[in-house]
């Protein structure tokens, strides 16, 4: 089998990461992040998310996020933007690309997002129509596709048919998410063989946390089905407020070593991402979950690295 000769790096640390942090981080310090995660080289960093700050008052900096980080020409800022009002609120910010984001599992989606999975769908649909009319790439994700905290396995063909209903509304990429991690590599590749009699495989990209430590060996076994695309989290912050338990999505720092190992092109640089990993580490007053980034520390502390 043949694996992608460069995969494409979408960080979502300052999104998926932060958002489960239950105190308050400073603005400055998520643009501080976002602007090293710039400088590590990373193609597309989630920077927020324009939902209601009554469920999720750690993004409600949104719009001076989006106002005070500094843009790099080519590199994408996606943020989430769950209905019209998330989306205005995007344009109005400048944000250049967007997300919607449903569930395969109907008690998922209503904790998420208070309805269920065909009201989700009839929901984005105005997003994802009005971010065609001002050009603006929009992507979609879907939570739960190797399993619910709440429903346990979800049938591939009901993410499938998700999936189907988000490119038929104009998503330019569909991102698959394993929120609570469970997902193995031989189910994943069910589940890819599945989704792409729905959407062409080069319109996906695999989101996986990782919860029971499956999450590299998942990117593995979907780069050998044709998956280019993965979002990581940067020294694997994060969680999900919806899924008891869940832990961050695959450390970024871990994702760039196996890919550096295969000799699969990134053009993310390992010593600044890690040094977006410490900053934020720092500030949170933790180590890194990701198991290269500890390595790395061990063998060649930041202050002597330097970048490639
Ligand atoms: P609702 O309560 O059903 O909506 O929430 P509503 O329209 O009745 O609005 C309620 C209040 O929120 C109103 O304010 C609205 O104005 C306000 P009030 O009148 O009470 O003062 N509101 C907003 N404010 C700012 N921005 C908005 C917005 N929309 C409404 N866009 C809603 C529905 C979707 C808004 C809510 O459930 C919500 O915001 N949920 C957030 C869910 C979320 O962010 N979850 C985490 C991200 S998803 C994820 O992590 C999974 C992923 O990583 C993939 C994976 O791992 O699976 C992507
Ligand atoms: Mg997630």
């Amino acid at each position: 089998m043949k694996l992608p000769q460069r995969v494409t790096m979408v960080e979502v640390g300052p999104r998926d990461g932060l958002q489960n942090e239950k105190s308050p981080v400073p603005t400055e310090i998520k643009v501080g992040l976002i602007d090293r995660l710039t400088d590590a080289g990373l193609p597309a960093i989630e920077a927020t998310s324009f939902v209601s700050p009554k469920w999720v008052p750690q993004m409600a900096d949104n719009a001076e996020v989006m106002a005070r980080i500094r843009r790099k020409l080519g590199v994408r800022y996606p943020v989430l933007t769950p209905n019209p009002k998330g989306f205005e609120a995007a344009l109005a910010a400048g944000c250049d690309e967007v997300a919607v984001f449903v569930a395969a599992s109907e008690t998922f989606s209503q904790k998420n997002i208070n309805c269920g999975i065909a009201e989700s769908l009839e929901r984005a649909k105005p997003v994802a129509a009005a971010a065609k009319a001002h050009r603006v790439r929009v992507r979609g994700y879907i939570s739960c596709v190797l399993g619910c905290p709440y429903e346990g396995d979800i049938a591939p063909s009901v993410v499938r048919d998700v999936a189907a209903a988000l490119k038929a509304m104009g998503c330019d990429e569909v991102s698959l998410g394993d929120t609570i991690g469970t997902g193995t590599p031989g189910k994943t590749q069910r589940l890819l063989r599945a989704v792409a009699e729905a959407v062409p495989v080069a319109e996906l990209a695999g989101h996986f946390h990782d919860t029971y430590g499956q999450a590299l060996a998942n990117v593995y076994a979907a780069m050998e089905l044709g998956v280019a695309t993965f979002d990581s989290s940067v020294a694997g912050l994060g969680g999900c407020p919806y899924a008891k338990g869940a832990t961050g999505n695959v450390a970024s720092e871990d994702v760039l070593y196996l890919l550096n190992g295969l000799d699969i092109e990134t053009g993310v640089d390992m010593t600044r991402l890690r040094l977006a990993g410490r900053f934020i580490c720092d500030f949170l007053g933790r180590r890194p979950a990701s198991r290269v980034a500890r390595a790395l520390d061990a063998k060649e502390p930041l202050a002597t690295a330097s970048p490639a």
